[in-house]
């Protein structure tokens, strides 16, 4: 019969309890290394529409609101600590709706909003290169535009919103810009013939290249972000984008493009919007890890990022409901056997390459000048464009004219129905 003394059954019994988690519960040691992991590389998330909440909220007032706790949305600084978040891309986004009347005054005021919020929170850093994300031990802040029609056919307007601080741009939300074409069919009536990506769009690519701006292609068509693949100097991201063969709807990246975007050394970075995730209103985590294990395996593990959407979206999976819970993501992918450097590249330095080598491309192109083109008057023919004709070179004492020929017909005929309704 076997006997044992109180300091070995006491010793059974402690081993037995310090094995119990790890055989009963494999993932809660999986939690500890997810969150040790977020620790030594704080997640760089893509996409995020906090601004567009403050604007809905309290039309940009930022002194009616304390970012520290609000809870009626996804995030807050608390959350954002939670879920070590350590860069977030703000969306500076204006409505389809606002193109051709004021949505360049709408992407300043958002612009304005973002830096206001980041300049009166200690918890926040604007930043404007890689190496600012790479240095702060802050929350660090970057802008990016969502969606063409926030620069008006302008790469003057272009230049100023990067020189605002602006480092990425979408080419389009969910409607056409005279130059570049939406994945969204139906929504928007702009621009409705398929366009791909003009001459134009192709000069806002190589302006975007020279100045150093990443260019989005989540929420453009498939036509559309093969013809950037096609021509871009510099790597491309997916800001907020998933995988078309887990779910095939259109804000998703189909393989082919999945295969450029390897060649391309860019990035996808998932999308957790359920619908994107699971093509329906409920997502589980595990939905969504397959978004990531299809991409790895056709992109690679290097071309794959986080741009969660929070805010943006209205459904999230389950255990993911707001920005405090990143690390569930995380310790899935450790459980399916996703490694350090892997996951390490996920979170951050994979973000941080493609930055770095936009930023590369531009240094490079010190010896181009910026662009002149301009778009084709026909092009973005709307009734909210002044047009100023071109000045003439010759005949110095001409005094230019500053309207067309169109605009001073109907100012004639302004004037001409006043007159009548006065007399
Ligand atoms: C947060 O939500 C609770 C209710 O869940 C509410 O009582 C509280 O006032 C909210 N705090 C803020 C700062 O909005
Ligand atoms: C544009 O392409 C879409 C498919 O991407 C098609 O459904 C639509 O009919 C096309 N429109 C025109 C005007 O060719
Ligand atoms: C890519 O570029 C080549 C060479 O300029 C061109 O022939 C081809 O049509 C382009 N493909 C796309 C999808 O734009
Ligand atoms: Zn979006």
């Amino acid at each position: 019969m076997w006997s044992y003394s109180k300091t070995q059954r006491f010793t059974m019994w402690w081993s037995m309890w310090m094995l119990l988690p790890a055989v009963v519960s494999p993932t809660s040691s999986n939690w500890q290394k997810a969150v040790d992991l977020m620790k030594q590389a704080p997640l760089i998330d893509g996409h995020n529409d906090l601004p567009l909440q403050l604007r809905i909220l309290s039309q940009n007032r930022l002194s009616d609101i304390n970012l520290r706790n609000l809870n009626s949305t996804k995030t807050n600084i608390m959350k954002l600590k939670a879920g070590h978040v350590g860069a977030q891309f703000w969306s500076a986004y204006v409505m389809c709706n606002a193109q051709n009347l004021d949505a360049v005054r709408l992407t300043l005021e958002q612009i304005d909003v973002i830096k206001r919020m980041c300049e009166s929170y200690e918890e926040f850093q604007l930043v404007t290169s890689s190496e600012g994300i790479a240095q702060s031990n802050k929350i660090a802040c970057l802008i990016g535009i969502e969606g063409g029609h926030s620069i008006d056919s302008s790469l003057a307007a272009l230049r100023m919103f990067y020189d605002l601080g602006v480092r990425y741009m979408s080419l389009t939300h969910t409607c056409n810009t005279p130059w570049a074409e939406t994945s969204t069919v139906g929504v928007h009536k702009f621009y409705l013939r398929n366009i791909s990506l003009t001459d134009f769009g192709k000069e806002v690519v190589k302006e975007m290249n020279r100045l150093g701006m990443i260019i989005d292609l989540s929420h453009t068509s498939a036509s559309t972000a093969r013809a950037v693949l096609n021509i871009s100097r510099a790597p491309v991201i997916f800001s907020h984008s998933s995988a078309f063969a887990v779910c095939a709807h259109h804000r998703n990246v189909p393989d082919d493009v999945l295969r450029s975007i390897r060649k391309n050394k860019g990035l996808v970075m998932v999308n957790f919007h359920t619908e994107f995730v699971a093509c329906k209103k409920t997502a589980t985590i595990s939905t969504l890890a397959d978004h990531f294990d299809h991409i790895k395996k056709i992109a690679g593990a290097e071309s794959i990022g986080i741009g969660g959407d929070y805010d943006g979206a209205n459904g999230f999976p389950e255990g993911l409901e707001d920005v405090s819970k990143y690390p569930a993501l995380i310790q899935e992918l450790l459980r399916r056997g996703w490694n350090e450097k892997e996951l390490k590249g996920v979170l951050r330095a994979n973000f941080l390459r493609v930055f770095k080598d936009v930023e590369t491309v531009r240094d490079n192109s010190a010896l181009l000048k910026p662009s002149e083109v301009e778009i084709p008057t026909e092009e973005v023919d709307n009734p909210c464009r002044l047009n100023l004709k071109k000045f003439a070179l010759s005949g110095r004492n001409k005094v230019p004219s500053m309207v067309t020929d169109t605009s001073r017909l109907a100012f004639s005929l302004c004037l001409f129905i006043a007159l009548v309704y006065i007399w």
